[in-house]
């Protein structure tokens, strides 16, 4: 069964078409990476499945259910996490506060969803264990400000897993990075859960290779390519549109 369905899904912004009739199946347990130059519609196609926007047309799935006008907390709560491009942090909080809160409004939410208040961990001991697993627990007391803008990145893979999903979204996760921090997200992804779906753009060619099963290639909103990397980096019209300008090692 495919995990995450999106079924010719477009979105206009006015008179520009950001996406057009994209169509995707990303099986369960997948990486998939999502690239193309900027502008190409990457951004709009993670905040249309998030549920940040609604689609002009088509349909989203998640594993059989229709999620394509539900809002984003019930998206959160059927197993759907999302990273922003740009930093989406309560600079002034700690670390740890800034996982804590999220993780007490995913259980919050959940609880009323699902009136299972006693089967869920405690909030604080799920919230260290997702530093753990990002790295950040030396830091867990410290403003977040005062981070390296690469930490600041890791805490939001944090947050986009304090829903404990099932699919995550993670938008240009090392933007903006040194090739050590760079190098060190990569590491950070690398070791994510297999059984978690995960689609990610990215700009980093050895993170892409390194990474994703599957490679998806947007071209003004459109899908011009898709397939394993190796197809990808094969396909003439990549090299021509895409790829010119950013040439494979
Ligand atoms: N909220 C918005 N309002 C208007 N236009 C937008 C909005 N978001 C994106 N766009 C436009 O949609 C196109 C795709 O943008 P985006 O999805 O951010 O591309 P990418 O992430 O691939 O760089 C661009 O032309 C961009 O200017
Ligand atoms: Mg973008």
């Amino acid at each position: 069964m495919t995990r995450l369905n999106v079924e010719h899904l477009s979105k206009n912004f006015g008179g520009i078409a950001a996406l057009v009739g994209v169509t995707l199946d990303v099986q369960p347990g997948e990486r998939r990476a999502i690239i193309g130059p900027n502008g190409a519609g990457k951004s709009t196609l993670f905040n249309l499945i998030a549920g940040e926007l609604p689609p002009s047309s088509g349909k989203i799935y998640l594993g059989e259910r229709d999620i394509t006008r539900l809002p984003i907390y019930e998206r959160a709560n059927l197993g759907l996490g999302h990273t922003f491009q740009r930093n989406n942090l309560f600079m002034g909080l700690t670390v740890f506060e800034n996982v804590r809160l999220a993780v007490q409004h995913h259980q919050r939410v959940a609880r009323r969803l699902f009136r299972a208040a006693h089967s869920f961990e405690p909030v604080t001991r799920a919230s260290a264990a997702l530093l753990e697993q990002v790295g950040l627990i030396e830091q867990r007391d410290q403003a977040v400000k005062t981070l390296a803008y690469g930490q600041q990145r890791a805490l939001e893979v944090a947050l986009a897993l304090a829903t404990n999903p099932q699919v995550v979204l993670l938008d240009e996760p090392t933007a903006g990075m040194s090739p050590a921090e760079t190098g060190e997200m990569a590491r950070l992804i690398e070791k994510l859960p297999r059984t978690l779906t995960m689609l990610i753009v990215e700009h980093d060619m050895d993170v892409i290779f390194s990474l994703a099963e599957r490679i998806t290639v947007l071209h003004y909103g459109q899908v011009i390519s898709e397939g394993t990397p190796a197809e990808v980096r094969a396909d003439p019209l990549v090299q021509e549109i895409y790829l010119g300008a950013v040439p494979f090692e």
